[in-house]
């Protein structure tokens, strides 16, 4: 059995091993590794601190998945938010993702969000598969703009209106 919970400060250092372990796959996220522990812990202070949606997914109390949506700073922007996620390799393909996704984008219209944007490299075929089926739209193409042991990558925009 697999719970969703917001994510708390005894999560951080299970968030930052499946963050890690997922970059190092070098196929999905805008990084190659996590960020430093610290800063993983500041960024999850900050998220809780800001209200921001941020759920785990836990098996045996470890995460084995999140998804979170950042609102954007700017006064103009701030109706929106920026999303990511990921769950590690066993865990794909039985439905988790929309599970978390859904939890996720209901916390974030609860929150007052109207507009929840994403990047997604253009050759996640499941990644895009399930964004479209929880209502994102693409809205964009940035091309060449990975380059990932040499290989350049198309990055699509999409975002989902409330
Ligand atoms: C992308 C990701 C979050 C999706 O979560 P998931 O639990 O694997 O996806 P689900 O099982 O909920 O399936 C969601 C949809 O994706 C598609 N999908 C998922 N796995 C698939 C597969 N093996 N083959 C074809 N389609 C697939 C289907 O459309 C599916 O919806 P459906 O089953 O109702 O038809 C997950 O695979 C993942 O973490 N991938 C690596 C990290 C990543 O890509 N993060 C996102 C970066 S933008």
């Amino acid at each position: 059995m697999i719970e969703i919970i917001a994510i708390s400060e005894a999560h951080v250092e299970s968030f930052h091993r499946a963050l890690d372990t997922v970059a190092r796959e070098r196929r999905y996220l805008a990084f190659l590794e996590a960020p430093p522990l610290a800063a993983t812990r500041s960024f999850v202070l900050d998220m809780i601190a800001q209200r921001n949606p941020q759920f785990v997914a836990l098996s045996g109390g470890d995460v084995v998945g999140w998804c979170d949506v950042q609102r954007l700073s700017r006064p103009i922007h701030a109706h929106g938010g920026i999303l990511g996620m990921g769950l590690l390799q066993p865990f794909r393909g039985q439905g988790l993702g929309t599970r978390l996704i859904r939890h996720t984008l209901d916390a974030a219209r609860a929150a007052g969000m109207s507009r929840v944007e994403l990047s997604v490299h253009e050759n996640n075929a499941n990644a895009i598969a399930l964004y479209k089926k929880v209502g994102f739209v693409i809205e964009g193409l940035q091309r060449n703009a990975n380059k990932i042991d040499g290989v350049y990558g198309n990055v699509i925009l999409m975002a989902l209106l409330f």
